[in-house]
């Protein structure tokens, strides 16, 4: 059986994710864990919320919360969230636990052990009203280029040139305002990339089956030549650095850094997984211990590429230790709101608790994905959502459920019926639904979104025009066993458009699936030939006419979403 590991980027802690996060890693990850697990292949999807770092720290802050309970109360939030939207995690960790506190420090060890981490001392922005040294994107000041005075300091928006804070001027404290700033000392672990050009090189050129994105991102970052770059930070909140078991002399007040322990946490979460189910971690992580034969996929958005493709894999090679790295890397462009971005800090967009307050999981898990930001980015609207909703779901989809189960069940009864032989117009249906599953299969393999939600609606498409073409309502005035065999032939295909609905839109297709009173182990993803499907259900089975399966979106509620979210 084919083994595969599954991990989506770990959102970060502070505050429920909007539709932008969620269309660009964990719904496509959630799509592909389904159809690998629908065609029997051993998935483990491992996800996890990102809860160190200074943003945490901060928020929790302004919530007037301590970080634990913060992060606690998140956690929950999140972990409903992903709930709501049908997730189907294996398990959903977090980073800050012990489990993902020791791999971290086990790493720093291993990594200094291999004369790959050194300490070295630099000069960092302080902030004397704040008590604490700066993170490059708290500190702010005019701009030594173009003079701006909102320059932030890792980058100037203005001008778009890279900054270093030192060289900010008028340098003061984005958390508090305060111009009480000077440069102090300050000693952190050097994890040394530069050492790991070569090898990192000859590891993305081997990687054969990153898509064109991950590689040319991974690659212009390796031709920029790879820079040494600190792992820990002057912070209090996150994992304390070790030497010999106890805590790092110097480093009393110091944590790792929170992008050297994310990344981590997928191991983390895997043992986190494995010590509450009884199952091995190492089978998925270890190539020493069973993990050779795993293909690992991983799914994020474009930000995240260089630290999977690059500073993570420095991580696990440099180790020394034979750990899993990504096989397969499925990235996407971002999804945007009304001409600009998504934003958290902005609260521009719809978050994802919010979304589901105004329409079901399935709608959006459709609309994010049959639009998904794959080649260029993707542009969300309202009006697109009702669009795709009332077309592809409610006249397509919806439409067709309810034409024929009403219909069969006035006809003959609420069973499937018996009687009549499947002709041309059956022939032509079953090689057409041939080829189509064919695709349909190959755009997921490939995690291809657009295309795979065009084959599926394009099949879900195939039942009207069936019904258009048979005229089972005309037939049954003079032919009752024919009448019988499109109505069968009709409600099999029903069958076939329920399963290929699943990995989208699994509550739906379970509604449908369960009318139809399919077993569940009879919901596997379609390898037989179409001419066996369509003729699957045992005669006189019954069923019953699902209920209403979606509710189309009415202009008025385009129009009071609107104001709800600013959608200008
Ligand atoms: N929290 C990060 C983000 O949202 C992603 C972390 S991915 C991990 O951009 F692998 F590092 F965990
Ligand atoms: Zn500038």
């Amino acid at each position: 059986m084919t083994r595969i590991l599954i991990t989506s980027a770990l959102p970060y802690i502070n505050g429920i994710k909007h539709l932008g996060n969620l269309a660009g890693s964990m719904l496509p990850a959630d799509i592909y864990a389904r159809f690998e697990r629908m065609r029997g292949s051993e998935v483990l999807y491992i996800c996890a919320t990102d809860e160190h770092g200074t943003p945490a720290e901060l928020a929790a802050e302004a919530a007037g919360q301590s970080i634990q309970d913060y992060c606690n109360e998140q956690y929950e939030l999140q972990r409903a969230a992903g709930e709501g939207f049908s997730l189907s995690y294996d398990w959903f960790g977090r980073s800050s636990s012990q489990q993902n506190l020791e791999f971290t420090q086990h790493f720093a060890e291993r990594l200094e052990a291999e004369g790959l981490i050194e300490e070295r001392t630099s000069k960092q922005v302080y902030s004397i009203d704040d008590k604490r040294f700066l993170p490059d994107r708290y500190v702010e000041g005019t701009c030594p280029h173009c003079k701006e005075e909102k320059a932030r300091g890792d980058q100037c928006d203005a001008c778009g040139r890279l900054l270093d804070p030192v060289d900010l001027i008028k340098p003061y404290s984005a958390i508090s305002g305060s111009y009480n700033v000077e440069l102090r000392d300050t000693t952190h672990l050097f994890l040394k990339q530069a050492k790991m050009q070569d090898t990192i090189k000859g590891w993305v050129k081997n990687s054969d089956q990153w898509p064109p994105l991950a590689k040319s991102i991974a690659l212009k970052w390796l031709d920029e030549g790879l820079q040494d770059r600190a792992i820990t930070r002057d912070l209090s909140w996150g994992i304390p650095v070790l030497k010999d078991g106890k805590v790092r002399p110097g480093f009393e007040n110091k944590v790792f850094y929170v992008w050297f322990d994310a990344p981590i946490e997928y191991i983390g979460a895997t043992k986190e997984w494995a010590d509450a189910t009884g199952n091995s971690w190492q089978s998925w992580w270890r190539k020493d211990q069973g993990a050779s034969d795993v293909s690992y996929v991983q799914f994020m958005g474009k930000d995240n590429v260089a630290f999977h493709t690059v500073s993570f894999p420095i991580t696990l090679i440099g180790s020394g230790e034979p750990w899993k790295t990504v096989d397969r890397l499925k990235a996407f462009n971002w999804v945007t709101w009304y001409g600009g971005k998504f934003s958290t800090s902005e609260k521009r967009g719809i978050f994802m608790d919010q979304a589901l307050e105004i329409a079901p999981s399935d709608y959006w898990r459709w609309h994010l994905m049959a639009n998904a930001p794959e080649s260029s980015d993707a542009a969300f609207t309202l009006e697109q959502f009702q669009a795709t909703v009332n077309s592809d779901l409610a006249n397509v989809l919806g439409n067709f459920v309810n034409r024929i189960t009403k219909f069969a069940a006035a006809k003959f009864g609420e069973q499937i019926p018996t009687g009549g032989k499947p002709g041309d117009l059956e022939t032509k249906l079953h090689l057409e639904l041939d080829s189509r599953l064919k695709a349909l299969t190959e755009y997921h393999s490939n995690m291809e979104y657009r295309k795979a939600a065009a084959e599926t609606r394009a099949i879900w498409a195939m039942g009207n025009e069936y019904l258009a073409e048979c005229a089972p309502w005309t037939v049954i005035k003079t032919d009752q066993e024919q009448a019988a065999m499109i109505v069968r032939t009709a409600l099999n295909l029903l069958v076939i458009m329920g399963i290929i609905a699943k990995p989208f839109i699994p509550d739906t297709a379970d509604k449908i699936l369960s009318a139809m009173n399919v077993p569940d182990n009879n919901r596997n993803w379609p390898n037989e030939s179409s001419r066996t499907l369509l003729d699957a259900l045992p005669a006189s089975l019954p069923f019953s006419a699902p209920e209403m399966l979606f509710k189309k979106i009415e202009d008025e509620q385009v129009e009071e979403w609107s104001k709800i979210f600013k959608a200008e």
